[in-house]
């Protein structure tokens, strides 16, 4: 277990030495108004899909009906939901930046007014065996990379062409080449009082991202 996880943690290293120089040729996420997507500044996300796709991103009680919260959507394309930050690794206040394609970030909502006296930082929650699936839930930490911190990082990958669409991606593999099979896409396929934000092999959720020009208080 100790020498897997200094494995784990050397090959770590070397991913982020290599692909350092990678990380600004990737292009930068942008919003539905074709601006580009700041990081430590509030978005919403939407369905890309008008109408029958449902509307942004919010919470909801976990399956058990309780805290943490679940990552959910709204059913009504009329409601934007929670806006939310992204924090790439080594993220500081004094050196935001961009977000890119294909980056590791963390996601966490902006969600004073919710009271769980949890960290609304996204995470994909242990196996549900009940449900056979991975849901995405909060309770993350922003931050630490590392083996520890896996189930906490997320990326955007565009998809299609012409219009500011992505879907988003876990992939501990960029931390191990070891856990490669664990890449997933992040979905919409599980209802059950909300529609729920899991991992999936076939329906990657189709967003955009919509700059939150005042928090809500
Ligand atoms: C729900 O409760 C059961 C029994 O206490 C527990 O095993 C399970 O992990 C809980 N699931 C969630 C999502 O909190
Ligand atoms: C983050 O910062 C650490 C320490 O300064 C550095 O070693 C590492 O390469 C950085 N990671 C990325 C992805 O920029």
């Amino acid at each position: 277990m100790k020498s897997s996880l200094l494995a784990l943690s050397l090959s770590f290293l070397f991913f982020t030495l290599l692909t350092k120089p990678l990380l600004g040729r990737s292009d930068p996420l942008l919003d539905l108004d074709g601006d580009k997507v700041e990081a430590g500044s509030a978005y919403y996300i939407v369905s890309i899909i008008i109408g029958a796709g449902g509307g942004g991103l919010t919470l909801s009680p976990n399956r058990n009906g309780s805290c943490p919260l679940d990552v959910t959507q709204h059913s009504s394309d009329l409601l934007r939901g929670y806006p939310m930050f992204f924090y790439p690794i080594n993220y500081s206040n004094e050196n935001r930046g961009y977000v890119h394609e294909s980056m590791d970030v963390n996601i966490q909502f902006y969600a004073n007014i919710i009271s769980c006296n949890e960290p609304m930082v996204w995470k994909v929650d242990n196996y549900d065996e009940k449900r056979g699936a991975w849901f995405i839930t909060t309770n993350g930490v922003v931050g630490n990379p590392g083996p520890q911190t896996l189930p906490n990082w997320f990326k955007f990958v565009k998809i299609g062409v012409g219009i500011n669409a992505y879907k988003i991606v876990h992939c501990p593999s960029d931390v191990s080449e070891s856990i490669v099979h664990l890449c997933s896409d992040v979905g919409i396929n599980y209802v059950e009082s909300a529609r729920r934000l899991a991992l999936t092999s076939t329906q990657p959720f189709r967003l955009g991202f919509i700059k939150a020009q005042v928090l809500p208080s």
